[in-house]
């Protein structure tokens, strides 16, 4: 089975919890996905000990090395060829990819963002939530497209916000889910029951996301 799994990289710039879930997942011994390769823009990333103590191949390409993102890329790309890698996670990668670099992976990357997307891209997301007062706030995967937090998507969890809610403690029940979300997504992906629609996801030729609660 090993040699038919997906290859996979995760990138991380901090502390990787939701590579963590992914590293967890990938560990079960019907898991379709390998991960051969974390990569860090950060050399203190934690995720970079994470994956050290699964005994992941690591790789740090740190921006402030290169002139300009497109090098930078270039470095972060090399890293992915050098281990044949087929799917890429961004997993709390805190730098901007150009189109070219996206494109490259079409359908092939994967993104998690802490808000119900299209809502709340971007940054300070459960704190814009609670601002606007609503309900229901949460996280998202999805493909990856060149504008920011864009593309198909494939799994959302829903949270309610409670009334004693504040942004600290509504982003750690938003990361619970994350890290169930993320996992199932990625396995659907490397199983090959994810086709793109014009910009709809299908998840075994029904239109995505599907929408889990934190009852599920
Ligand atoms: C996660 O909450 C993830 O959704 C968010 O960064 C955090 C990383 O945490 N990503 C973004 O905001 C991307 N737009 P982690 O390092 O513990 O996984």
């Amino acid at each position: 089975m090993t040699e038919e799994r997906r290859r996979i990289a995760v990138l991380v710039s901090g502390g990787g919890s939701n590579l963590q879930a992914l590293i967890d997942e990938c560990a079960k011994p019907d898991s379709p996905a390998r991960i051969v390769l974390v990569l860090s823009n950060n050399a203190d990333a934690f995720g970079l000990q994470r994956a050290a103590k699964a005994g992941i191949a690591t790789a740090v390409v740190n921006h402030r090395d290169f002139p300009d993102r497109s090098s930078f890329e270039q470095a972060i790309s090399r890293e992915l060829a050098a281990r044949d890698v087929e799917i890429v996670c961004l997993a709390g990668f805190m730098r901007v990819l150009t189109p070219g670099f996206v494109e490259n992976w079409h359908d092939r990357m994967l993104n998690i963002h802490p808000s119900l997307l299209p809502a709340y891209k971007g940054l300070h997301t459960h704190e814009r939530a609670l601002a606007d007062g609503m309900a229901e706030h949460g996280c998202t995967v999805h493909l990856v497209r060149p504008a920011l937090d864009d593309g198909p998507l494939l799994i959302q969890a829903k949270v309610p916000v409670l009334p004693e809610d504040d942004a600290d403690r509504l982003a750690a029940r938003v990361l619970v889910q994350e890290h169930r979300i993320y996992p199932a997504a990625l396995r659907l992906l490397a199983a090959d029951a994810v086709t793109v629609d014009g910009e709809q996801a299908l998840i075994n030729g029904r239109p995505g996301p599907l929408i889990w609660t934190d009852a599920d």
